[in-house]
């Protein structure tokens, strides 16, 4: 249904830019069209990225007013850690939410860690670190510890419970991410910390064109509220993949970066800070159908420059996630005979759009691309992802309704 509107929608742009485009030529070699549901790693990046929309809907949801900034691949992953403790019960549970119940595949680890491998090249400029924090008095099960270690290479951390287990968790942290995710637990854990997963991403991926007017200060409108000025970076003739959703009354752009990461951003018509029919619009399914039908196009292409970095627990919105049973009763009977509650999930998500990019833009122009001026100007309200395009994850998905909301925290 939404592809078909799409489509009609993406007709008027694709016609408009073939009376005026067809003597440029296309790219050679065009990109492989990926079916995103028919390896394990492409049908695992489908479900942790329907799981991340439906996390992001129900944040998005607790406060309409709010910025949002989430990394789905890293929080999946500190739950499959988890799961790994769970009886088969909680495990069903976890692995529903997850949305893993649909992949049918009994290498699901091997599979993720694989995935993980492949994500954090340092070429895509993904970084995510992960882990289960125990406290060391629940007389945890060796096996439990050797396992996850065993899995993922990182053994979840037994708590002492006295004041150095915060700098313990935090230097590890930012040793894991090259320094990029400070403080990703804020304020000391209470002395009845029993069980915390804490998941941390940061992201600077590169730009293919390097953008060449870089930090000018430009107005990002607001809905309701006079503007304010942040820095702004701007280039000419940057190829992107763009389309109109009249349905969602957004154009939507896919900007490509380096190692075949892309970021997509979808940008209201009207300022406001109502986003909630793409949001609601927003499937793994129609991601990828996105990515298959928007169309190339050079544009003058105005992002802003910013530093984003989000902290958050997710402990409240498990709940919306159909995880209130499990969370009742956690039943992590592999990791300790002890009933324990999940004191919280930690996450916090750092990322940098700066102008640099991996290669400065043609000094050629393109004769008729000049000539039609489409622009594409992220200077209100947007919602934004970063997406793997080879496997399909979903690296981060984010919600920018005031940038200085998201600074540094
Ligand atoms: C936001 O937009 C949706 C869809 O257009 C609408 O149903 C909803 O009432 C709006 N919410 C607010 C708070 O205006």
């Amino acid at each position: 249904m939404r592809k078909v509107v799409l489509l009609f929608g993406l007709w008027s742009l694709l016609s408009l830019s073939h009376a005026q485009l067809t003597d440029r030529a296309e790219p050679e070699g065009e990109e492989e069209v990926v079916d995103l549901f028919t390896t394990p790693r492409t049908k695992l990046a489908a479900a942790t990225s329907d799981f991340g929309y439906n996390l992001f809907r129900q944040l998005a949801a607790r406060d309409p007013k709010a910025s949002v900034f989430l990394s789905p691949m890293s929080i999946s992953t500190a739950f499959t850690q988890l799961s790994m403790g769970a009886s088969e019960r909680a495990e069903k549970q976890i692995y529903r939410a997850l949305r893993y119940h649909t992949l049918q595949d009994s290498q699901l680890h091997d599979t993720l860690r694989d995935l993980l491998s492949s994500l954090r090249a340092t070429t895509k400029g993904f970084k995510s670190a992960e882990r289960i924090l125990l406290a060391r008095k629940l007389r945890l099960k060796l096996e439990y510890l050797n396992s996850v270690e065993n899995q993922y290479g990182v053994r979840p951390q037994t708590l002492a419970g006295g004041a150095r287990d915060l700098k313990t968790v935090n230097d590890w942290f930012k040793q894991q991410t090259g320094g990029k995710v400070e403080q990703v637990v804020p304020s000391p854990l209470s002395r009845k910390t029993a069980v915390l997963p804490v998941g941390a991403a940061s992201f600077n991926g590169k730009w293919i064109t390097r953008f060449s007017k870089g930090n000018k200060m430009e107005n990002f409108q607001r809905d309701g509220e006079a503007p304010t000025l942040i820095p702004m970076m701007e280039q000419e003739n940057y190829p992107v993949k763009m389309g109109i959703d009249p349905d969602l009354g957004c154009t939507i752009a896919q900007v490509p970066m380096e190692d075949g990461v892309s970021m997509y951003f979808f940008l209201t018509d009207e300022v406001t800070q109502n986003l909630t029919l793409i949001e609601e619009a927003l499937t793994a399914e129609f991601v990828q159908d996105l990515s298959n039908t928007l169309h190339a196009v050079q544009v003058l292409l105005t992002l802003p420059v910013i530093k984003l970095s989000y902290r958050t627990d997710l402990l409240p919105s498990l709940s919306d996630l159909g995880l209130s049973e499990w969370l009742a009763e956690t039943d992590l009977i592999k990791i300790t005979s002890q009933p324990v509650k999940l004191n919280g999930v930690q996450h916090k998500v750092v990322m940098e759009t700066a102008p640099e990019g991996a290669e400065y833009a043609s000094t050629t122009p393109t004769a008729k691309g000049q000539s039609l001026a489409l622009t594409y100007r992220v200077d209100r309200p947007f919602l934004f992802l970063v997406r793997d395009e080879p496997s399909g994850a979903l690296l981060f998905i984010g919600k920018v309704l005031n940038p200085s909301d998201l600074k540094r925290v």
